[in-house]
């Protein structure tokens, strides 16, 4: 997508061919800021700070953190010791055990002289896939927002919310929910996109925000409180979230504060879909609230705000009293019954085993 005219990815093989260069989110959207990971401990860091971020995304940096490792060290020990690290950084997005197993698969089957070109080589395929995968799901989740321009007889743009950033910025391009948008957007059809803000890291104030801004999008950025509202308001034709791991029967994990959006929108009757690509599926989980790993990072992020001051520097301030304990859980889980239907590459389906199944036989 596009930056101030400028065709961006969220990652990519740097000028010199030795280092991956990303774009450091944590900067955004005040500074747009390139930064080149050189080591598998820098991807680490990019991937647990956060300066990248987003299932797909920290997938596909994690594939690029291979390749580093590699070209360090192509020994068996180096791509176990690669894995281990790398599959620790965050716990909930099931992409990057997904993108990590791959990478150790192929280079596996690979001798150890030509694993360097070949961890680059799977780690950029990993990096197109997921581009082409979000287009796709952007068509068929185009299908829905055009639904309801026609419904509501072209009348009006059509008000879609979102919550956290499923944007771009959270996978290679494109992004998951926000590519229906996009393509609708192409199609010439009107959409106007309500930003739920996503604290404690605001990256919906932030990050989706920034997206929209840039490529023209018709926005209004909104507390994280303010969606029952607009929902019991008929402000809201439909959710689009994204998420960090979808159970084989249909639970979502994502975002904080996805699942009182999903139960607000339920007891609105306004549709809730869940973007995502297939390598968020985790098959081996059925019981989303019992069984998906829930992070919980510093409690600074909740007790602090970082902001951009009047004389144009970014500053950090503490928001809370000194000595008020915090808790931050990064994602909590939406039951598969408050999911409306599932945007994969494949098509929608009905959040449930058998919806699922359905389009990826292959998992049967
Ligand atoms: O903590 P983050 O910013 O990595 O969380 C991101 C989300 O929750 C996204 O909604 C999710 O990863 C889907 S991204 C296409």
């Amino acid at each position: 997508m596009k930056i101030d005219g400028k065709d961006y990815r969220t990652i990519w093989l740097s000028e010199d061919g030795k280092g991956v260069d990303i774009i450091d989110q944590t900067r955004l959207p005040h500074h747009l800021e390139v930064v080149t990971l050189r080591t598998m401990q820098d991807a680490a860091a990019a991937i647990s700070d956060m300066l990248v971020r987003g299932a797909p995304l920290i997938g596909a940096t994690g594939a690029y953190g291979m390749a580093l490792a590699m070209q360090e060290d192509a020994s068996d020990r180096s791509l176990t010791a690669a894995h281990d690290v790398l599959v620790k950084t965050r716990p909930t997005a099931v992409n990057l055990k997904w993108a990590l197993d791959r990478m150790g698969r192929v280079l596996a089957d690979t001798p150890q002289a030509n694993r360097r070109q070949a961890a680059y080589q799977e780690a950029a395929r990993i990096a197109d896939e997921d581009v082409e995968i979000c287009s796709s799901i952007g068509e068929h989740g185009m299908a829905l927002i055009e639904s309801h321009w026609l419904r509501n007889g072209k009348s009006r743009p059509v008000n879609v919310l979102t919550h956290c950033n499923a944007g771009w910025l959270a996978t290679v391009d494109w992004g998951t929910a926000t590519a229906p948008i996009y393509k609708a957007v192409r199609k010439g059809i009107p959409v106007h996109v309500y930003v739920d803000e996503t604290r404690p890291r605001n990256q919906g104030a932030s990050l989706t925000a920034f997206e929209l801004n840039r490529e023209g999008i018709p926005h209004t950025v909104i507390v994280d409180n303010a969606g029952g509202h607009l929902m019991q308001h008929g402000m809201v034709d439909l959710c689009i979230v994204g998420t960090d791991r979808t159970t084989a029967s249909g639970d979502v994990a994502n975002k904080i504060g996805t699942y009182l959006k999903a139960l607000a929108a339920h007891d609105n009757k306004v549709p809730f879909y869940v973007a995502l690509p297939s390598s968020t599926i985790d098959w081996t989980m059925d019981d989303g609230v019992k069984e998906i790993p829930i992070e919980t990072r510093s409690e600074r992020e909740v007790t602090h705000i970082t902001g951009l001051t009047r004389h144009g520097a970014v500053e950090t301030v503490q928001l809370t009293p000194t000595g008020s304990a915090a808790v931050n859980y990064g994602f909590d889980v939406t039951p598969a019954r408050l999911v409306t239907g599932l945007i994969t590459e494949r098509g929608v389906a009905k959040a449930s085993r058998d919806g699922l199944i359905g389009l990826f036989p292959e998992f049967r």
